[in-house]
């Protein structure tokens, strides 16, 4: 007997493009981008085939962490447009065929939510345990030794009521107590009201955050610090992150979310070893759908450290857990920077090959790379609080480069973070629209091929021996098999097919160029080349 035909969701066979709202698209002229911005450009998003879009926070916030610090759980802040503005975007990315997926920052709010202002108000405050407040310690000063991922105490005192409370960020990103059952149920409550207008899914924010140790315990000092790391990781946050009580919340939003129409996607944002982050996919996979598995952004881009990370990582996962790879994000240096020019196009073969849903970030696709901020225009809290050591995130998060003209086809006035001089070179959509061998034109073909080829999108995945700069692997679905060999070195190299049955055609190269050139025994590549071959 056959076995049924395995059904795959949307969100596992299908493409994340995450967009940073303020960087997308500017419509209104105020130098940020808007909900109007991303509504426009959604024919080009729909040319690309991607399949959802993900928002960076979009909400009322003071924007002293750009977004990630909310003051309303439920609007739309007015510098991005208003809540019709969102319906009409949901609308037409629907009837385009995309979805929208928000970002959910339950781990803490801005210090102006009306919650927060209610907690500090006075320790009789109903809502005083809606955040995490704390006795000085015996002899004065925090109560513990915890620090904020942005620097400093992870704890304020507040003078009027005598108390110390907790922010794993910035003093204006307080955490909710998420041990009290009423932040819970305001929580979900929120998670509806976005579900229920019909967004598709949430990324959710630093979730292995989410609960603290009740014991208020030092944390120990990290044996492996090194200087040019940021200061937070000079302890190791045993008792801040990764607590086990964190599943049981997890599990109560899945279960909110499975009570829609089963295709509603929930992410968690987590950086941690690959041995713990498993766990957030739940027992049985109760738990978030995927969690955001950020090796391609950790690891040094060696081949051999890449590829034993990717057979780990698929040894690993329990048979319900679906994989997923990412490449950049708003927090992280731009591949394009991080491996370079010629090595960013491996890179994207690899992202749009490997088995699990990929998620590429605004501008990767065309070869964006961080754009170096003069000190006296950076924005990012980070980098203020921590200067010099490369940490500030300003640099991801410049506009995106639509065409050569003054402001990238951004914006007609000078947009909150400068546009990188390449825009008005090649490193644009315009320009790259134009020539066959671009970068955007190479996403092109991987997503087309990716999309047309089950095996390349819900495939199994197999490993093949490979030696010194190269990576190789096979992905297989009924009647079909693609053998993928990358070059991430910038040397010439040949790889030897694993068996005479091993034969076929490229299919792809990221050279764009030796399509149905016929492979069998041994396969040359170039410096800085991928290629997709068709076996059979
Ligand atoms: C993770 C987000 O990706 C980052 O941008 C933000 O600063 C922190 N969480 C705090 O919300």
């Amino acid at each position: 007997m056959t076995p049924p035909a395995v059904i795959h969701r949307w969100w596992q066979t299908g493409i994340i493009y995450q967009i940073y709202p303020r960087s997308f698209a500017d419509t209104n002229r105020d130098g940020v981008g808007d909900l109007a911005g991303i509504r426009e450009r959604l024919p080009y998003l729909e040319s690309l085939r991607i399949d959802a879009i993900w928002i960076s926070p979009i909400y009322p916030s003071p924007m002293a962490d750009f977004g990630y610090d909310i003051s309303d759980y439920t609007e739309i802040h007015p510098l991005f447009g208003s809540l019709g503005d969102f319906d009409a975007l949901l609308k037409d990315a629907h009837e385009r065929g995309m979805r929208v997926i928000l970002d959910f920052v339950p781990n803490h709010s801005s210090n102006q939510h009306p919650w927060f202002i209610d907690s500090r108000s006075d320790r009789s405050s109903d809502r005083r345990e809606w955040y995490i407040w704390r006795d000085p310690a015996p002899g004065g000063g925090p109560p513990t030794n915890w620090r904020s991922v942005f620097g400093g105490s992870a704890w304020t005192f507040d003078p009027a009521t005598g108390q110390y409370y907790y922010h794993a960020f910035l003093p204006e990103q307080p955490d909710l107590n998420w041990r009290n059952p009423e932040v819970e149920r305001a929580m979900l409550e929120v998670l509806r009201f976005w579900l229920d207008r019909g967004v598709d899914g949430f990324r959710v924010d630093v979730i292995w955050h989410l609960i603290k140790s009740e014991q208020m315990l030092d944390n120990p000092p990290n044996p492996d610090y090194e200087p040019h790391q940021s200061p937070y990781d000079e302890l190791l946050p045993v008792y801040t992150v990764d607590q086990p009580e964190v599943h049981g919340i997890i599990r109560t939003i899945r279960e909110l979310f499975d009570a829609y129409d089963g295709e509603r996607v929930l992410i968690g944002e987590i950086y941690l070893p690959v041995g713990r982050l498993i766990s957030y996919y739940g027992e049985n996979g109760g738990g978030v759908h995927f969690p955001y598995n950020f090796q391609l952004l950790t690891l040094p881009w060696s081949a051999r450290e890449i590829a034993a990370a990717i057979d780990a990582y698929e040894a690993l996962l329990p048979e319900y857990a679906w994989p997923n790879w990412v490449l950049g994000n708003h927090d992280k240096s731009r591949i394009a920077t991080r491996v370079g020019e010629a090595q960013a196009r491996v890179a994207a073969m690899m992202l749009l090959t490997l088995r699990g849903t990929a998620t590429i970030y605004y501008g990767d696709e065309i070869g964006m790379t961080d754009v170096p901020i003069p000190p006296d225009r950076v924005q990012d809290p980070f980098e203020k609080n921590v200067p010099g050591r490369g940490l500030g995130r300003d640099p991801e998060r410049t506009p995106m480069q639509w065409d050569a003209t003054r402001h990238a086809g951004f914006s007609e006035v000078s947009p909150w973070l400068p546009i990188a001089p390449a825009a008005h070179g090649t490193v644009n959509v315009a320009s790259q629209a134009e020539d066959p061998r671009s970068m955007l034109a190479l996403h092109r073909r991987l997503i087309e091929l990716r999309r047309a080829e089950e095996a390349l999108h819900a495939g199994t995945y197999s490993a093949l021996e490979a030696a010194g700069d190269l990576i190789a692997f096979a992905r297989k679905s009924d009647g079909s098999l693609f053998v993928i060999v990358l070059n991430l070195g910038s040397s010439a190299a040949t790889y030897p097919m694993p068996s005479p049955e091993f034969r076929g055609r490229i299919e792809l190269s990221t050279h764009l160029d030796r399509e149905a050139e016929p492979v069998a025994g041994r396969l040359r590549l170039r410096p800085d080349e991928g290629v997709v071959i068709r076996i059979g």
